[in-house]
């Protein structure tokens, strides 16, 4: 395995909050860092040491990004894999077209997950009304229906709830080709968070379990609260689709536990993950050091848990014209407050988070329900007392 060691190069395609996260780690580690971004004063770019300004689907600035670095790397799995291509011929991406090329698109990873022979939720491929038509015969309803491409924190998905609602849900997303899926009455949703390096060892992280509010991930808890058969189950296939990939760096499995204790996949992500930001604070190496420790060919770190962590999302709508109020969350024991440095609060963008890490489960749920109150998060009583 060649080294990419410390003093080298990073780039990051897309300079949002992974990607500041990830140059963060890394820096500490000694490397430098370059970030393609359209804002050269967005989440990364503040903490990087250049940044060229650019959409990350610009090819020309893609390449004027990598001629300065030793390995390129992703803040978002939608960067177009034709500029990858190109950017590969003379620098190491990682995870590269290839992984891409199957994630960026609703229907190839159903596909890819099919030949996997791993568990899914029903689901079958949408062109035009009259195959969604069909497909709502196929997969039953109520449903998802869910963009093929670009779709994250459930923009490009909407709810089918019955025959009647079929058209209107087909306009709502842009009549444009999509993956309509069985709405899966879950009684949790997880995450298996994995490392994979350059010879293919694998580290995994506790499993997590993710609480959505309106499709957008609200809170992440962990050690999340499953059977040891069931998290070694998820493993297995967290496993199987990061060989399957060939994948090198950080991946997350989003799943569905049923009701009946079967695991369903939900969605691939080949990179750090919203539901991994507690291992940054509450475990011996975060998921954005990881990363960087499995792009650049170094031995993964210890993913061990600290102890119990509830992860807490603060989204734009807290904003509300005012700057909520730090101090009283500060003021808590055992939290760690965590914001991007985005300028422009908006409905649903993710602006920070807040890690809650302590001893016991019930400390930890305790202080949660307090950061919940002070940033006035609770109305609606997601975060419940432990046992
Ligand atoms: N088939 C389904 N049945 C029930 N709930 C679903 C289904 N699909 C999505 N959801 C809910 O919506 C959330 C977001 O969906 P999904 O992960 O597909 O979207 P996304 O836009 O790719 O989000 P992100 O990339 O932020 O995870 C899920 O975590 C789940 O809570
Ligand atoms: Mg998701």
């Amino acid at each position: 395995v060649s080294r990419i060691l410390p003093g080298a190069t990073i780039g990051f395609l897309g300079g949002g909050q992974l990607a500041r996260m990830m140059a963060l780690e890394a820096r500490r580690l000694g490397y430098r860092i370059g970030v393609l971004d359209p804002d050269a004063d967005g989440p990364a770019a503040q903490v990087a040491d250049f940044c060229v300004v650019g959409e990350f689907g610009d090819r020309g600035a893609a390449e004027r990004l990598a001629a300065r670095c030793d390995v390129v790397t992703l803040d978002t799995e939608h960067v177009p894999c034709e500029i990858l291509e190109v950017l590969e011929q003379s620098t190491p991406v990682r995870p590269g077209s290839a992984v891409l090329r199957v994630v960026q698109d609703r229907a190839e990873q159903r596909r890819f997950l099919d030949g996997l022979d791993v568990p899914q939720t029903r689901h079958a491929e949408v062109a035009d009304l009259d195959s969604l038509r069909t497909a709502a015969g196929l997969v039953g309803l109520p449903g998802v229906l869910k963009t093929r491409r670009s779709g994250y924190d459930g923009k490009g998905q909407v709810k089918v709830a019955s025959v009647e609602g079929i058209g209107a849900a087909w306009d709502a997303i842009g009549r444009q080709p999509a993956v309509l899926e069985a709405f899966v009455d879950f009684e949790m949703e997880v995450s298996v968070l994995l490392a994979r390096d350059l010879e293919g060892n694998v580290r995994f992280y506790p499993i997590a379990e993710n609480v959505h509010r309106n499709h957008i991930l609200h809170l992440t808890r962990v050690p999340a609260q499953i059977a040891p058969e069931l998290a070694r189950k998820a493993e297995e296939i967290g496993a199987r689709i990061a060989a399957g990939l060939g994948h090198v760096g950080m991946m997350a499995v989003e799943l569905f536990v049923t009701r009946d204790g079967e695991l369903l996949v939900n969605e691939i992500a080949p990179r750090t993950h919203n539901s991994g930001h507690y291992t940054f604070g509450a475990c011996a190496t975060s998921q954005f050091e990881q990363h960087v420790r499995a792009i650049c060919g170094l031995p993964l770190g210890e993913p061990t848990l600290f102890g119990p962590a509830i992860m807490i999302n603060l989204l734009g709508d807290l904003w509300q014209g005012r700057e909520p109020d730090w101090s009283a969350v500060l003021s808590l024991p055992c939290t760690h407050l965590h914001l991007y440095g985005k300028h422009a609060p908006r409905s649903g963008r993710k602006m920070g988070h807040v890690l809650v890490s302590g001893e016991s489960a019930g400390q930890v749920a305790r202080i949660a329900c307090a950061v919940e109150a002070a940033l006035d998060l609770d109305q609606a009583p997601t975060v419940r007392l432990a046992p």
